[in-house]
């Protein structure tokens, strides 16, 4: 080529930047099918130069970038190079189950050309090449997976997000222990401030190189559409600066729970449950980018300490929370459902009562503002006697984020719906917090569902 790629640029977006003129000379020696190759050249062609697996004897390769940035690409294609170079076994692993299908394995097919692409069998996912190398597909939802196998090679995508992050690590690090190449694992994960991530960077975990990106330097790949809507999302925000920046953040002065609390009184498991509450904090709108219901599965252990179960938060109808909320009310056989009984609260009861009429039903009234009524909630995490059973990663941002003044301004779309309902589960479960609501005397339910309009869709 006529002149080399600036610093950050593929060869690629070099390419594009050429005049006619330019551009023209370097197609002309190129037939047909070297062109088709380009485009399933990696190192030589798309890539940028931070893409590509950097030299040195790292045992770690972190990408921690911010959204659309390439990471998973940068993956994908990570795992291709580890196959020809001799890697034998491999161990994908992802967020969810459906993400190690529709993101993972997707993209990892989607990189080579159709006739070498290597065959996929699902359940369990398991990818064949030619030459014998076999990856295996696994998901931060059930770390037991990984017991047992060996692998000489790893991709983990999204880290930061596992339910069960530190668990999933833990098992695929005595899993990293073939022997047909010298053991690798690249994590490509938008980097949320865990304990995991921490160490991690701080070189705990073993030998690290670090590679940042910021969304934009990846934007001659991504819809304008696309920018545009993170951009109006997240920009001059604080959450912007890790998910476009790829900045991990402190925490959040002011706010009333912090990451690293949470991650000190995880638990892999729950003890036994003397009373377990599913809690509904229903959204007041329902359109498609309405907010989110609020639902949160919280117990007591025989030694009072609060457990939180489950975050099942959905947006939806009425009808879909309702279903929801006492689906989960059945498979934890929970002792009660709790709702606020200020907004609307007769309207949440009495659809909760038009699905089932003899739920019980413990009604909490939200005498004071959002954040008062938090500060003995988060007072009881300082004190370490609320657990989670595992993370959850949508509730525990909003909890890292719950400043008096968040509270008070919902301008920047802030809304913390998963707080409120986990509030209202802890408050149910510790009483002595709140004031109590005296239980109604039982109301015949309305008529069948559907004939109300406020019942929505
Ligand atoms: N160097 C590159 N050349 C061409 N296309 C690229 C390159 N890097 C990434 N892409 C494309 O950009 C898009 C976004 O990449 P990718 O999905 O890997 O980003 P991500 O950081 O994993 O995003 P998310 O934050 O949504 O998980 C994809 O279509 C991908 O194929
Ligand atoms: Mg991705």
């Amino acid at each position: 080529m006529s002149s080399q790629p600036a610093l950050q640029q593929s060869r690629a977006e070099h390419l594009a930047s050429l005049t006619l003129d330019q551009l023209a000379e370097v197609l002309d020696g190129l037939t047909a099918e070297q062109g088709r190759q380009l485009l399933y050249d990696w190192r030589g062609f798309n890539a940028r130069p931070d893409q590509i697996a950097p030299d040195g004897d790292w045992e770690i390769w972190l990408a921690l970038a911010g959204r659309g940035w390439g990471k998973t690409e940068t993956g994908a294609q990570w795992v291709r190079e580890r196959v020809e170079a001799g890697a034998r076994s491999i161990a994908l692993v992802a967020e969810t189950q459906k993400d190690l299908e529709e993101v993972m394995v997707a993209r990892l097919l989607a990189i080579y050309p159709p006739e070498q692409a290597p065959k996929v069998r699902y359940k369990p996912v398991r990818i064949t090449w030619p030459d014998g190398a076999v990856a295996l597909g696994y998901n931060g939802t059930e770390p037991n997976q990984l017991r047992g196998p060996e692998f000489d090679t790893a991709w983990v995508d999204e880290l930061a997000k596992y339910r069960y992050a530190q668990e999933t690590w833990d098992m695929l690090q005595f899993a990293l222990r073939g022997t047909a190449i010298e053991p690798r694992q690249i994590i490509t994960t938008t980097p949320r401030p865990i304990e995991l991530i921490k160490n991690i960077v701080a070189g705990k975990e073993g030998k690290v190189h670090i590679t940042r990106g910021k969304t934009a330097d990846n934007r001659t790949n991504l819809a304008a559409s696309f920018l545009a809507r993170i951009d109006k999302r997240y920009a001059g925000t604080r959450l912007g600066r890790q998910e476009l920046s790829g900045e991990i953040l402190g925490d959040l002065p002011g706010a009333l729970w912090s990451l690293a609390n949470l991650d000190s009184y995880r638990l892999p498991d729950a003890p036994a449950l003397r009373r377990i509450v599913v809690s509904v904090d229903p959204a007041v709108t329902n359109t498609e980018d309405s907010d989110y219901h609020g639902i949160i599965v919280a117990g007591v252990a025989e030694d009072q300490r609060g457990i939180v179960l489950e975050d099942a938060s959905i947006q939806g109808s009425p009808m879909d929370w309702a279903k929801r909320a006492i689906s989960l009310y059945r498979s934890h056989e929970a002792d009660a459902i709790v709702i606020e009984v200020n907004q609307g609260g007769d309207m949440v009861a009495s659809v909760l009562r038009s699905v089932d009429a003899s739920l019980p039903i413990e009604e909490v009234r939200a005498s004071r503002g959002k954040y008062v009524r938090a500060e003995p909630v988060a007072a009881l995490y300082e004190q370490g006697r609320v657990h989670h059973v595992g993370a959850f990663t949508e509730l525990e941002d909003q909890m890292a984020t719950f400043t008096p003044e968040r509270a008070a301004d919902r301008s920047d779309g802030y809304s913390p719906d998963r707080v409120d309902a986990l509030v209202w589960a802890l408050s149910a479960l510790f009483p002595m917090m709140i004031e109590k609501v005296e239980r109604k005397a039982y109301v015949p339910p309305p008529p069948p569902f559907g004939g109300n309009s406020w019942m929505g869709r």
